[in-house]
């Protein structure tokens, strides 16, 4: 049951699709700050807060503050309060169970027993927003009821499920063609390669370096004949610059963001000066989408958004006032206080809060100023993409992801978890942002495997490797000016060509449990609590995850260890694989093991009665055969599966012929029930 509550004048979020009407009574379980709008929870000792999809620390996030405020920051540091994205869902599970959504755009604050260790309360802001509330007979049961009100998740296209090799940046056209090769001679499959920023020219949106990528369309074939998809970025600020057509068209459409003064706002990012288009403005944003088909044209089939929260390097107006602050300083002893004054001058340039408070936007009709609705900048960007991709190609799906995102733009695209670093603890919030994010709605996700800032070493990026398999979105990204982390650069090249072979040979198993978690609204990554609320001891699993129906992983996220404890909330059957092929099997009972996990190695739980298809692998998506599958099973009485396959494109998702009943009896009989012929052969 989901109930509604409207503080003041909320702003359309559109966040919501499936409309519920407003109550007026009492608004239960919370309680209501009269002055000032804040919502107040008493907590007993072990109730458990879960949600907050994209943010720092564990899965249980009670203990901490957490700042709904878009942010490109790349320290995801422990004691940052925000990070790239606005999901403002939580649920509460302990002497009480219930769901809160707060629909509001602006900067709002989550005390969830930071100040006080049994007190939670949230504050927006300013007034007007929408409150809802909802309780469910589980965690999972309240999560489908948020789903389905939030409406149906992005689905990717089936090829955006392989193996992507990125990094900031390859130059031209000659690099690209030898990342490929080297994974290609190696074995390594692969199908994608990310474009960064150097691709276009001078950082402006929808263009190509015509030096670098001198014949581009023919390029983009030339990969999609080895099954390569080139995935380009698409960054949020526009360059000012006579001569480009981007820029001439938003200014003379009036497109772009307007300072108080109703001027274009003038901020910096990559290519220096440039303005932000009105993604709130219907009118903006529709121009600006329609403008990813200069790149559809040449072929593309998927993009990345960034920059998107927005991220200000420097705005134009407070520069100015900062050159003029330093005059001050010149020729004056610096001393402490001088000398912080100084640092928080510069320091403080990049990103500011109050050049967050020096743009406006046109927002159903009317001008808001850009704090006020801060968190639906990137989600606009994203939805531009989308809106404008249904229209393009309605039958095709095309990859898109955000780095910015708030509660509606799952609809639209992933996201990519942003600049992580090359650290042990930034695999191990890797996974646990997993499960929240889900929570939201955002399935097509992963982080950038291997860390993104910072050098990484082959033993992070195999154990990275080998939790990345898992991942919607999976995808090897660095930094400019890093160790380069293309596996094939490390001395181990066979045992990471076989990590990356494990995922085609899973794909059967990710890809329909992924198109099931989409199109039932219900989660692809779940907290062992999610899954075994009876079991006090699952509750308190942070770093292990349910994917799917029947697997549940361990993955090992420590410098120099050779196995983990992993606790199995009932007999499991564990399979350890070296490769596709080489495979040890153990059934373990309920309760604590220490299991050895091989630096090479990957480690499933299989849940009784269920079996996992998997496939013989391939070099890309496209070689993967799923009409001829393997079960891997933990068959004690019965086990059925409901696989899913498609053409990877097309968008008739709900059609029943992509569906196979696969039933597996005690004695290891094999029934397919489907449209469509299939082979199995059934091992262990
Ligand atoms: C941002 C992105 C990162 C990208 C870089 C250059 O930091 O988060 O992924 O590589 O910009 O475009």
């Amino acid at each position: 049951m989901i109930r509604k509550y409207t503080f003041g004048n909320p702003m359309e979020t559109d966040a919501v699709v499936h409309k519920i009407e407003k109550e007026t009574g009492e608004v239960p379980f919370m309680g209501v700050g009269a002055d000032q709008l804040a919502f107040t929870y008493k907590m007993d000792d072990n109730t458990r807060i879960y949600g907050l999809g994209e943010n720092v620390r564990g899965i249980n996030k009670r203990g901490w503050r957490y700042i709904s405020n878009c942010s490109d920051d790349p320290n995801h540091r422990e004691e940052k309060n925000s990070l790239y994205a606005a999901h403002n869902f939580i649920i509460i599970e302990g002497k009480e169970r219930f769901g809160l959504f707060f629909d509001y755009p602006g900067m709002l604050t989550f005390d969830l027993g930071y100040t006080s260790s049994n007190d939670v309360s949230i504050i927006p802001a300013e007034d007007g927003l929408d409150l809802y509330i909802i309780e469910g007979e589980s965690i999972k049961d309240i999560v489908k009821q948020f789903r389905r009100m939030i409406g149906r998740s992005y689905i990717a296209p089936k090829w955006a499920f392989g193996y992507g090799q990125s990094r900031w940046s390859y130059m031209d056209e000659d690099e690209i063609r030898e990342v490929v090769k080297e994974h290609r001679d190696a074995g390594i499959p692969l199908d994608s390669v990310y474009m960064d920023i150097d691709y276009m020219e001078r950082y402006k949106d929808f263009t190509i370096n015509e030096n670098a990528f001198p014949e581009f369309p023919k390029f983009v074939e030339e990969l999609k004949e080895q099954n390569i998809h080139l995935v380009p970025i698409i960054d949020a600020g526009v360059k000012i610059e006579e001569g480009y057509d981007v820029y001439e068209e938003g200014v003379e459409k009036g497109y772009f963001c307007k300072e108080e003064d109703g001027t274009d706002f003038v901020a910096a990012v990559w290519p220096g000066k440039v303005h932000f288009p009105d993604m709130l403005n219907p009118d903006a944003r529709k121009w600006f989408g329609q403008k990813y088909k200069l790149l559809l044209d040449q072929g593309i089939e998927g993009f990345w958004n960034d920059m998107n929260e927005p991220a200000i390097f420097y705005s134009e107006k407070h520069l100015d006032e900062v050159f003029e602050q330093l005059e001050d300083f010149k020729g004056k002893n610096i001393d402490l206080d001088l000398y912080y004054k100084f640092n928080s001058l510069v320091g403080g340039i990049s990103n500011n809060p109050d050049d967050y408070k020096r743009f406006y936007h046109k927002f159903h009709g009317e001008t808001v100023r850009h704090d006020k609705v801060h968190n639906l900048f990137g989600y606009n960007m994203t939805r531009a993409a989308g809106e404008a991709f249904e229209e393009m190609e309605p039958d095709k799906r095309i990859l898109m992801f955000s780095r910015s995102s708030y509660v509606g733009m799952h609809r639209y695209g992933g996201i990519w978890t942003g600049d992580n670093l090359s650290w042990w603890s930034h695999l191990l919030l890797n996974i646990r942002m997993m499960p929240s994010l889900n929570m939201v709605g955002i399935l097509y996700t992963g982080a950038d495997i291997g860390g993104f800032g910072a050098d990484t070493t082959e033993d992070l990026m195999m154990r990275w490797l080998e939790f990345g398999i898992f991942t919607p979105l999976f995808r090897n990204h660095s930094a400019m000016g890093t160790r380069c982390q293309e596996v094939y650069r490390f001395e181990n090249i066979d045992a990471f060509k076989n990590i990356i072979g494990i995922r085609y040979g899973l794909l059967p198993y990710i890809y329909s449990e992924y198109m099931k978690a989409a199109l039932k609204d219900e989660m692809y990554f779940r907290p062992l609590a999610f899954d075994y609320p009876e079991d006090d001891f699952a509750a308190r699993v942070e770093d292990q995850l349910l994917i799917g129906d029947g697997l549940m992983t361990a993955p090992v996220y420590e410098q120099n260890a050779k196995g983990r404890y992993v606790y199995l909330p009932e007999k499991l059957k564990m399979v350890k694989m070296k490769s596709l092929t080489e495979r040890s099997v153990e059934l373990l009972d309920q309760g604590h093991h220490y299991v050895d996990i091989d630096l090479d190695e990957t480690v499933i739980f299989i849940r009784p009665n269920h079996v996992i298809p998997m496939s013989s692998g391939g070099q890309s998506v496209a070689e993967v055969d799923f009409g001829s599958l393997e079960l891997l099973g933990y068959v004690e009485d019965k086990a059925v599966y409901e696989l899913y396959d498609d053409d990877g494109y097309g968008k008739d998702y709900e059609n029943s012929d992509h569906y196979t009943t696969i039933t597996v009896s005690q004695d290891g009989t094999v029934t397919a029930k489907g449209i469509i012929e299939r082979r199995y052969t059934l091992s262990i």
